[in-house]
């Protein structure tokens, strides 16, 4: 299965300077949950930001895949060219971890989205390209600390 997995604020933000715009220690333990050990999509960009907060230390991801369309390569990572190749041919479940780029083109091909809702207007400069969550239903939700945990699976599969 495909899931996306992203935070978001009142207006859809999801990044400043390729960085997260905020601290929350429940998301960042949420995302760490659900993430570690699983096979991950991410952008170049997302893959960049990450470097940047784990430094020296390993990503905790079973598998990383990082997409880029420059022929980048890096030896804790799987290349992806082509997104839509990609999708073609996977056949184990993937977390779609970002950013803006990667969540856009993903989408059509994601069954799940884990949407963690910042109730709160952050400065940024980065968003989440706007779509109809009205083709999702939602199948999980728990409010913590000024965050809400949703969970939505896509309606027609
Ligand atoms: N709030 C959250 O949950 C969250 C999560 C993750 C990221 N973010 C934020 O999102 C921002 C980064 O988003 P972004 O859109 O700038 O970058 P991104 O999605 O991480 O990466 C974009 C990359 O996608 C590659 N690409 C584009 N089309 C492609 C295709 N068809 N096949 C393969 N690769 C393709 C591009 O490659 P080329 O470089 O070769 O053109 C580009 O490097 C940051 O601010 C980050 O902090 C937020």
């Amino acid at each position: 299965m495909i899931s996306m997995i992203w935070a978001m604020d009142e207006n859809w933000l999801i990044g400043k300077d390729n960085l997260l715009p905020w601290h929350y220690a429940k998301d960042l333990a949420y995302f760490k949950k659900m993430t570690q050990g699983q096979s991950v999509l991410m952008g170049d960009m997302t893959y960049q930001s990450l470097k940047s907060y784990y430094k020296t230390k390993p990503l905790p991801f079973g598998k990383s895949y990082v997409a880029n369309i420059s022929d980048v390569d890096y030896p804790d990572a799987v290349h992806v060219k082509n997104i839509f190749e990609f999708f073609r041919h996977v056949d184990e479940d993937i977390f779609i971890i970002g950013g803006k780029t990667i969540y856009e083109l993903s989408l059509p091909f994601s069954k799940r989205l884990y949407i963690t809702y910042v109730l709160k207007a952050h400065e940024g400069n980065v968003y989440f390209p706007k779509f109809d969550l009205s083709q999702y239903k939602l199948i999980d939700k728990k409010i913590e600390e000024g965050l809400i945990f949703a969970v939505y699976e896509r309606k027609n599969s």
